[in-house]
This record gives C-alpha cells, structure tokens and sequence, in this order.
C-alpha cells in the first residue's frame, strides 16, 4: 500500500537542549552521518517503496523539527495539531500549522491538553492507540476522539526512557502490533491484548535500539538496523525488511518513525 508522507531536512538537526532521558548536549550530533542517515531513509521510502514524500522546510535554532511524527496526526484529512509540553519545541506547532494550510487542509485541532501528534497517538484499523503521560496528557483523548469521531484506547506508558507510544509500539499489520511490554502498566498490557489478536514482544535489546521506532505499510516494514530479533522475525513472517542507521536521531530520542509523519488525506 502507497503511502503520503512529511519529513523535514536535519539541517539543523541538533541537541540543544535536554528534554528527554536520551537527549545529552554534551553528546553532539555528527551532522554529517545524521544528513547521510536522514538521506537513506528518504530513498528507502521514494526509490523503494514508492511513497510520496512531502518536505517542510527546517528552521534554524528548531532541532527537533525533523521529527515530524510529533507535528500532527492526519486522519481523514483532518488534522490535530501538537501542544508541545517543552516550551523548547512550542514554536513548530505554527510552523506546521502553516504547512498543512498551504497545503490545502482546512480542518485543524490546537488541543487544550498537551499531545505530541503521530508520536503518541497510532492508528491501527480503526482504533487509534494514544499514549500517555509523559508527553501527551490523557485529557487530550476526548478532544481527539471528539475531533476524529474515533474508536481510542489510551495506553498508560510506564518507564520514561520511552516517553513516547512510537518509541515502544509498532503498527506492523490489520493482525499485528509489536510492543515491548516494559514501557507499559499492566492494564495497558492487557488492553492490547484484547484487541490486538498478534502481539510480538520485542527483546530489550532491540527495544534499546530504537527497534519499535518503525514504518510499516503491513507487507514492508522499515527500522533500525541495530534491531537484530525484530528484523528477523519480521523476515520469518515475510515481510520485506528494510533498514536503516539511525545512531544520531537516537542521541535525541528518535528513530526511523519520529522522522516520518503519515498524511492521511
Ligand atoms: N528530541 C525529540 C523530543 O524529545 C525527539 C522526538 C521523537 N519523536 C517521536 N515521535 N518519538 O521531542
């Protein structure tokens, strides 16, 4: 299945600031392996996959703009705009707010709760995951489910090296998520697994690697190269397997899906 999606440049990719367990100033990007890494996601998904590729541009002294999955989440050509909980990263919501409306999108959510976009809130079928609390306020699921007419499950997250629902949850196909179980309470566990009815369970290793950190159309399925396990399961279940470095975007918290952000028109 073709995909439309928005990523931004790491022109002025950076750690300039520390707003997550991962995030150090004193560990410095390498700009030029991020760009070379940025540049081979980009082609897996163009001359690959064949999917449509939108750029908004980067600005300067903005980071962490090229984590796009947090600029909104896109159903139905409706779009939910970021409340950044940093203030660090509030300035985007305009930026990408201005995108969307040149771009010919009408229909705009700004949340009164904090929610950090596609980063905490993946669709699956028609039931939209939503994390909570470490960056997106469990308050913000009425408003989104008000705004989308939305079947939503919240998940509680439970350890805060993966604050954000992307960093520990897969959407691998209409049968399949993938998760590691650790960054969920209990009674979260138990949810997916009444609705899920295949759930793979990432090793810690690959779970520390940025593995669950994925784009997935449910035949090709893109991730981290360090992800050994996953990537071998997705192999057994017959996927086709694409990887990627992604050391630099992980110094910031991120991976292959927080650079990608699915537009759903
Ligand atoms: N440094 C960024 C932040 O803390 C990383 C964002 C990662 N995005 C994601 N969708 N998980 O906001």
């Amino acid at each position: 299945m073709t995909k439309k999606i928005l990523m931004c440049s790491p022109d002025y990719f950076d750690i300039e600031y520390e707003i997550n367990p991962w995030m150090s100033t004193k560990n410095q990007v390498q700009s030029i392996e991020a760009m070379d890494q940025w540049k081979k996601l980009y082609d897996i998904y163009v001359n690959k996959l064949g999917w449509e590729v939108k750029l908004i541009d980067p600005i300067e002294k903005l980071p962490d703009m090229v984590f796009t999955a947090n600029g909104a989440l896109v159903i139905n050509g409706k779009v939910a705009l970021p409340t950044f909980r940093a203030p660090d990263r509030q300035p985007e919501t305009k930026l990408f707010r201005k995108w969307f409306e040149d771009n010919g999108y009408t229909e705009f959510l700004e949340p009164k709760y904090d929610f950090e976009g596609e980063g905490d809130a993946l669709l699956w079928n028609d039931t939209l995951f939503a994390g909570f609390p470490w960056r997106s306020d469990q308050a913000c699921h009425n408003e989104l489910r008000d705004f989308f007419g939305i079947k939503l499950v919240s998940l509680q997250l439970a350890d805060a090296r993966f604050y954000h629902l992307d960093t520990c949850l897969t959407i691998v196909d209409k049968e399949t998520v993938a998760i590691w179980p650790g960054a969920f309470t209990e009674k979260s566990i138990k949810r997916i697994h009444e609705i899920v009815p295949n759930v793979i369970e990432a090793s810690d290793e690959d779970t520390l690697a940025y593995g669950l950190n994925a784009m997935s159309d449910g035949k090709n399925i893109v991730l981290s190269d360090k992800a050994y396990g996953l990537i071998e399961k997705y192999r057994q279940k017959g996927m086709n397997v694409f990887t990627v470095p992604i050391s630099e975007y992980q110094k910031s918290g991120g991976g292959v899906k927080c650079l990608t952000l699915e537009l759903r028109d």
